[in-house]
């Protein structure tokens, strides 16, 4: 039986994976704030390592999967806390937990990024630069001192897909694959909190895909299913959009 680790189960896509991963045969270990076998707080560097230390020791040292799910938008509580968890949470678990993978059976890891990483401008922000520099404390100061959830978000969707990608040509010496799902708006918790907000509310309610819908997590799930199992076994390093068709609306040429 296949073993993966989610982060972000409770909840959600996360909690979608997970019973898509069940669904399928996979043992999953499930990593968030409650709910879950492993209870960590991924925006700190000690809940980052206890998580780590926790699903090695539940899972023996050895891991067929990771799908990093655990996010939060731009109606987190401060603006620091987006690439707390959204770049240092993620990065930290795939660098955490790349050795137990290293170990599994036909091993892939997937990360959650977003549509709202080809935003304009989101490469050039210095809280970027600091972000794919590993300098946190510099990064979250970056970001709380802007004051802009929206572009914070941006910019920490932008440097975790470039560091998966990144990672992705070093991790494939040792066998494991690493992808990227993009979203666009999926119906979650996370997903209403912008839509009840009174800054971003209106902005998010107009910026509707062609498709004329926000996704379901399980669509999102059914994705995340596929490339985590052995019919992908030749996809890796790559940024697949699920979005409705926004990406292709907003930036026809660029693929
Ligand atoms: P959600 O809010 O339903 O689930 C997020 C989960 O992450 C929650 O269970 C939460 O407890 C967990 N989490 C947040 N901070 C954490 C921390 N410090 N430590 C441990 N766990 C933590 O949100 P949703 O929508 O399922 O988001 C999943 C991922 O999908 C996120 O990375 C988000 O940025 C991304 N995404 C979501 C979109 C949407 O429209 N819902 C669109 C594009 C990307």
């Amino acid at each position: 039986m296949p073993v993966t680790a989610i982060s972000g189960s409770a909840s959600g896509i996360g909690a979608a994976v997970s019973t898509a991963l069940r669904a399928a045969g996979h043992r999953v270990i499930g990593i968030d704030r409650s709910n879950a076998e492993v209870i960590a707080d991924l925006s700190t560097p000690q809940g980052r390592e206890a998580a780590i230390a926790q699903v090695l020791e539940l899972s023996g040292g050895v891991l067929d999967g990771l799908v990093c799910c655990a996010g939060v938008g731009v109606t987190a509580p401060s603006c620091g806390l987006i690439p707390a968890v959204n770049y240092f949470g993620v990065s930290q678990l795939l660098g955490g937990l790349a050795g137990a993978l290293a170990k599994g059976d036909s091993p892939a890891a997937l990360v959650i990024g977003s549509v709202a990483a080809t935003q304009a401008g989101a490469d050039q922000q210095p809280m970027t630069e600091a972000m794919l520099a590993g300098d946190e404390p510099y990064a979250l100061e970056l970001a709380n001192a802007l004051g802009q959830p929206h572009v914070a978000y941006a910019c920490s969707k932008y440097a975790i897909t470039h560091h998966a990608r990144r990672t992705a040509s070093s991790w494939a010496s040792k066998g494991i694959r690493l992808n990227v799902v993009a979203p666009g708006a999926v119906e979650t918790p996370l997903h209403q909190a912008s839509l009840d907000d009174a800054r971003f509310g209106k902005a998010v309610r107009d910026f509707v895909a062609p498709l004329g819908r926000a996704g379901h997590p399980q669509e999102i799930a059914a994705l995340v299913a596929f490339l985590q199992s052995r019919q992908a076994a030749f996809i890796h390093g790559s940024v697949v959009f699920i979005d409705g068709g926004m990406d292709a609306m907003v930036r026809p040429q660029r693929f």
